[in-house]
C-alpha cells in the first residue's frame, strides 16, 4: 500500500465508526504555552479531554503533524541512526472524548490491524499498565494469545503530553519485523532490540497533571490513540527501515542526484542521508507554518535543524546549497495531503537557500577551528573541548551548541556544557554593559 493509502484506509476506517475527521491543526498552537510544538495527535484536544472545552463531537480522528525536538518528547538525537524516530512525523490518531472507553478503543485498534491492513497476528504483541487487568482481559476477548499480553509500568505504559496536562495509563501494540517469527522473545518488547518496534499507543485518558506532580481524575474518561504512519508504513510496505518506504525514498533519491552518488553510498553513510531527509520534512513544514529561521525559540529549532542539515551534507561532499530541491520533494509527497505545504513553496525555497547560503559563510572556518580544537585536545590526552571554545563555534561560526557537541561526538569528544553556559552568560552581561554604555 502507497503511504497516501495507509492514511486514507485509517481516517475512512474510523469516519465509518462515526469520528469526526478534522485536518491537522499546524505545528505551533498559540493557545498552548506549555509546548514548543505539537508533539502528538492530541494536543489540539488538551483542553476537550480536561473538559473546559466542547466539541459538536464526541468521537475524532486525524492524521496530525507532530514535531518532537524538545521537551519530554524528544527525538532529535536518535534521528538518522533509528530506523524508525523522527523529528517531524504525522501521526495517525482516534480520539474519544467521555464517549467510548477501552473496551471500543482495542477493538477498533485491533480489528484495524488484522481485518483491514492484515498485518500478520503472529507478530503483534501488546502491553498494558501494570495495574490495568481489564485491558489485558479486552485484548484476550479480542483474540490476543495471553502470552502476548505484557505489563509494565510508569515508565513504559502510562503516557503524558508533558510535563503537565492529561494523562493516563496506555496500551501498546508493537510488531515484530525480524526476518524469523520464530526467533520473538518477550523480553524484546520495550527493549533496544530494533526489531520490536512500537506500532500504535492507546491512552487511557483518566488524569490531569499540574505543576506539583500531583493526579486529578478527569471529570470525563477519554480515549486518545497516536500511530506513526511512518512506522505504520514500514510495517505494510514490509521494509527494514522508515527511510524505505515511499515517503523518505524519493527524498533519498532527489539527495543521492544532487550528490551526483549511487546507492552504494547511501549504504555506506545512510544514517548522514536519513537525517537529512528527516530534517528537510521537518523544516518544509515548520516554515509552511509561519515559522522562520531566528535566534530564539521555536525560530532557533528551525535555524538548528537547517545547520545541522547543511553541516551533514557537507561531510557527504554536498558543496553547493541543496535543502530547498531536497525540501521540494517533501512537497511534492505531502502536498496533497497538507496544502499549506504548496501555498508556501516559494517561501520555503527561498527561506532555506538564504539560511543555508548564510551559514555556509562560516561553516568551513568553524569547522576548521574546531578540528584544530580536537587535535590540540587529542595530543594533549584530553577528551573535553573548553566551554570558551564551544561558545566561539556558536558566537563567531553560527554552530548551535547541539551541533557542536554532535561532532565533538563523533569524534569520542564532548564539551562542559556548564562552562559553555557561563560564557554564554558573560556575554550576555558584556552585551548589556554595552547597550548601557552606549545609552
Ligand atoms: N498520545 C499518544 C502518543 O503520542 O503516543
Amino acid at each position: 500500500m502507497h503511504s497516501n493509502e495507509i492514511r486514507r484506509t485509517f481516517l475512512d476506517y474510523f469516519q465509518q465508526k462515526q469520528h469526526t475527521y478534522l485536518s491537522s491543526s499546524p505545528l505551533v498552537l498559540s493557545s498552548d504555552k506549555s509546548l514548543l510544538f505539537v508533539n502528538a495527535g492530541m494536543v489540539p484536544f488538551k483542553n476537550v479531554f480536561l473538559g473546559q472545552e466542547q466539541r459538536p463531537y464526541v468521537r475524532a480522528c486525524s492524521s496530525q503533524k507532530c514535531l518532537r525536538v524538545s521537551g519530554k518528547h524528544n527525538d532529535l538525537e536518535s534521528v538518522g541512526v533509528s530506523p524508525r524516530h523522527h523529528t517531524f512525523f504525522e501521526m495517525l490518531g482516534n480520539f474519544s472524548f467521555g464517549d467510548y472507553f477501552k473496551q471500543e478503543a482495542i477493538h477498533y485498534a485491533w480489528e484495524l490491524l488484522t481485518q483491514v491492513f492484515h498485518l500478520p497476528v503472529e507478530r503483534l504483541w501488546v502491553t498494558v499498565y501494570h495495574e490495568d487487568e481489564e485491558s489485558a482481559r479486552i485484548w484476550e476477548e479480542v483474540g490476543v494469545q495471553r502470552e502476548r499480553i505484557l505489563s509494565f509500568g510508569d515508565e513504559d505504559n502510562f503516557w503524558s503530553m508533558g510535563e503537565i496536562g492529561p494523562c493516563g495509563p496506555s496500551s501498546e501494540i508493537h510488531y515484530y519485523r525480524g526476518s524469523d517469527p520464530s526467533k520473538q522473545r518477550p523480553e524484546g518488547v520495550n527493549s533496544s532490540d530494533d526489531d520490536y518496534m512500537e506500532i500504535w499507543n492507546l491512552v487511557f485518558m483518566q488524569y490531569n497533571r499540574d505543576e506539583q506532580g500531583t493526579l486529578t481524575p478527569l471529570s470525563a474518561f477519554s480515549v486518545d490513540t497516536g500511530m506513526g504512519l511512518e512506522r505504520l508504513t514500514m510495517a505494510l510496505q514490509g521494509v527494514q527501515n522508515s527511510y524505505e518506504t515511499d515517503l523518505f525514498m524519493p527524498i533519498l533519491q532527489r539527495l543521492l542526484e544532487l550528490n551526483r552518488q549511487d546507492r552504494a553510498h547511501y549504504l555506506q553513510h545512510s544514517s548522514v542521508y536519513n537525517a537529512i531527509a528527516d530534517h528537510s520534512r521537518a523544516m518544509a513544514f515548520l516554515i509552511a507554518d509561519h515559522i522562520v529561521p531566528g535566534n530564539n525559540g521555536r525560530d532557533y529549532v528551525l535555524r538548528r535543524l537547517i545547520r545541522r542539515a547543511a553541516y551533514l551534507g557537507r561531510t557527504l561532499g554536498l558543496e553547493q546549497p541543496f535543502l530547498a530541491p531536497v525540501a521540494q520533494v517533501s512537497i511534492d509527497i505531502l502536498g496533497e495531503q497538507y496544502p499549506e505545504l504548496r501555498q508556501a513553496t516559494d517561501d520555503i525555497s527561498t527561506i532555506l537557500t538564504t539560511e543555508e547560503k548564510r551559514f555556509q559563510r562560516t561553516l568551513s572556518r568553524g569547522l576548521r577551528y574546531l578540528e584544530e580544537s580536537c587535535q590540540r585536545l587529542t595530543q594533549s590526552g584530553l577528551h573535553t573541548l573548553p566551554g570558551p571554545e564551544a561558545f566561539k563555534l556558536y558566537d563567531t561560526f553560527g554552530f548551535p551548541f547541539d551541533l557542536t557537541q554532535k561532532i565533538l561526538a563523533e569524534r569520542g569528544l564532548d564539551v562542559s556544557i556548564q562552562e559553555y553556559e557561563e560564557e554564554r552568560m558573560k556575554q550576555q552581561q558584556r552585551s548589556r554593559q554595552h547597550a548601557l554604555f552606549k545609552a
